[in-house]
This record gives structure tokens, sequence and C-alpha cells, in this order.
């Protein structure tokens, strides 16, 4: 039997399960889904807020755009042409987005590569190799971005390193003092079951001689001489303006540029904290030059194989039986 899109109940299940794998903000996973006749929509779910960490939900939205970008992709990889309205207003109240079916093409062999690295993709918290990211990933990984309306700043030279790295530390040092942002990442943290950070994915503890300051998600101790990279590939991930849909379009270029990088055997992870505290979100944003809106802070390198964080099962994502 087939449903919306044409697809069965199996494959639209395996939709749902492919944008539900995209990366969320201490993996909250904050989607729904409502799956109509000729249409589905995706929701943020608000009781998975983190109000002291990401107080007007800018971070749920950008994770709810990573999932819309991996939803338009597994459909794409059905041969289904997604159309995305964005936060659709009277016509779905609340919503975030409505994809429609645009009609049908086979998925060309970028389509095909980028579905194959969804499940492949992960969050790589522990110290990449002492290799350089070659320029020609490097373009790649900023066309990505553009691709999806979104901008990807390079941090290039030594003293925007500096800067950048001091802001991280800074808004570090501002959550730490935060008892409600270390109440947050204390309660998504830890074995938890289908969600949250859980040790295996912790990465390494942060030490004192770490150049970029890690959250702590309670990793074990650090084995010895198990020491960060020194130069790893640090980019900023901006829109061109600020707001909802913007975060929503950001999201989806987030997702982008994480398959991206998965195909070339690169690995990725966050250092969010000067985007999530204002002043220093702020400080961040003239040191970019003023106009573009940094949205997300990556650090990008060839890592070894971690394991994959847990995911909530689609039935508990979506309002009735598919
Ligand atoms: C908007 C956003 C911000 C994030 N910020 C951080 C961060 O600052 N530090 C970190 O280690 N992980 C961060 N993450 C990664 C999530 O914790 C990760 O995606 C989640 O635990 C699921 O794991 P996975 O990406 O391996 O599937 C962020 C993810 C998103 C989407």
């Amino acid at each position: 039997m087939t449903g919306v899109f044409g697809l069965s109940a199996e494959q639209l299940t395996g939709v749902l399960r492919s944008a539900a794998l995209a990366p969320s903000v201490h993996n909250t996973q904050p989607w729904r889904f409502r799956v109509a006749e000729d249409r589905v929509e995706l929701y943020p779910d608000l009781s998975r807020r983190l109000p002291a960490t990401d107080p007007v939900d800018r971070e749920l939205r950008l994770s709810c755009g990573a999932a819309l970008f991996n939803l338009r992709l597994a459909l794409r990889g059905h041969g289904v042409t997604p159309l995305v309205t964005l936060m659709p207003g009277s016509e779905a109240p609340g919503a975030l987005a409505i994809v429609r079916a645009g009609g049908r093409r086979p998925p060309d062999d970028e389509t095909a590569a980028l579905v194959d690295a969804i499940p492949d993709r992960r969050t790589n918290r522990r110290p990449f190799r002492e290799v350089v990211v070659p320029v020609r990933h490097r373009q790649a990984l900023v066309r990505a971005a553009e691709r999806e309306r979104a901008w990807l700043h390079v941090v290039a030279d030594r003293e925007e390193r500096a800067k950048v790295q001091s802001l991280v530390a800074k808004a570090h040092r501002v959550q730490a003092a935060d008892p409600g942002v270390r109440e947050e990442l204390l309660a998504w943290t830890g074995p938890r079951g289908g969600d949250g950070v859980p040790p295996r994915s912790a990465g390494n503890r942060p030490a004192p001689q770490d150049e970029w300051s890690f959250r702590d998600f309670q990793a074990r101790e650090r084995p010895p001489g198990k020491d960060y990279e020194s130069d790893p590939l640090v980019v900023v991930l901006c829109s061109f303006y600020d707001g909802p849909s913007a975060e929503l379009q950001t999201g989806q270029a987030l997702q982008r540029v994480l398959l991206t990088a998965t195909t070339f055997g690169l690995s990725a992870s966050f250092l969010s904290q000067p985007v999530e505290v204002r002043p220093v979100r702020d400080e961040l944003r003239r040191a970019l030059g003023g106009t573009l809106v940094p949205q997300t802070v990556l650090r990008v390198g060839f890592g070894s194989p971690v394991p994959a964080s847990p995911r909530r099962p689609v039935a508990e994502l979506v309002d009735s039986p598919l």
C-alpha cells in the first residue's frame, strides 16, 4: 500500500528516521512530524527546549533545519523532489516547514553519496589526526553552505584564530558560571536512553593544556598523550540575516556541510559557546566584519571512528501511526 509521496509506510518511516539522524543541540532531538495526505509537516518539540543555553530557541531551529535537510535528501533518495515552505503560518500554525512533492526524478550521484552519509555522520569530539584538510575539501564545504543560502567563514590566519579561540574561552567561562546552563548540560549528559549525549560520545575530558575550550560532557579521564590536534580547520557557519527563517535555512546548510564533510572522510565537532552567549556572539559578529550573522562554530579534521549517539524511535516523533 502506498501513502504520502507514493511511499510505503516502511519507506516513509525510513525517511523520518533519516530526518531524526540529524545533529541537535545536546541531542535533544527537538522535532515532531505530522504526516498528512499530500505532505509532511515539521514542528518544534517545545518540551525539549533548553531555556538557559538556548533562550530564544535559535539552536532548536538550527537542529530542526538539519533534520529538514535530511528529510529533503531522503525523499530525493526515493526519487521524490521535495517542495519546501518554511514558516508556513496559518496554513499549519506552529509548523516550521511543510514538505510537499514537486515531481519525481531519480537521484543523481551526489545525492546518493549524501544519502549514504546520513547514518555515517557523527559529532566527533575526540582528537583529530595531525593532517591538514586539503584546500579542495575546504572549498567544497564552503560551496555546500552556499548551496543552502548560508555562508561558511573559514578562520584563516593566526590572528583571527586567536580571536575566535579567546571568544570561545570567554563564552565558556560565562556558561560555566551559569547554574541554568550547567544544569541543562548535566540533565542531557550521561546514560539516558534514547537521547542526550552518552559517555561513549563524550570525547575527551577537557584539560588545562587544550587550546580550544570544549564542553564537558562528563567524559572519562583522558589517556596520557591524547591531546587535541594542533591546527584544526575552524569554520563559522553564518546566515545573511537574522531570525527564525534564517536559522532554519542555516540548519539545512549545516547538515549539507556536515554530510559533505562525511563523504570526504572528514569529522566535525561543535564549539557553540560563543554563539550561545549573546554579548560574545555580538563580538564574534563584529570580528567577522559585522554583516554576517554567526550561527555555529565547527572544528573539522580527520578523526578516528566514533560510535553513533542514540535516537528516539520514529513512532515517538509522529502524531499518529504511519
Ligand atoms: C545547533 C547545535 C549546536 C551544538 N553544539 C555543540 C557543542 O557546543 N558542543 C558539542 O560537543 N556538541 C554540540 N552539538 C552536537 C550535538 O551534541 C550532537 O549533534 C548530538 O549529541 C547528536 O550526536 P551526533 O551529532 O553524533 O548524531 C551541537 C549540535 C547542534 C545541532
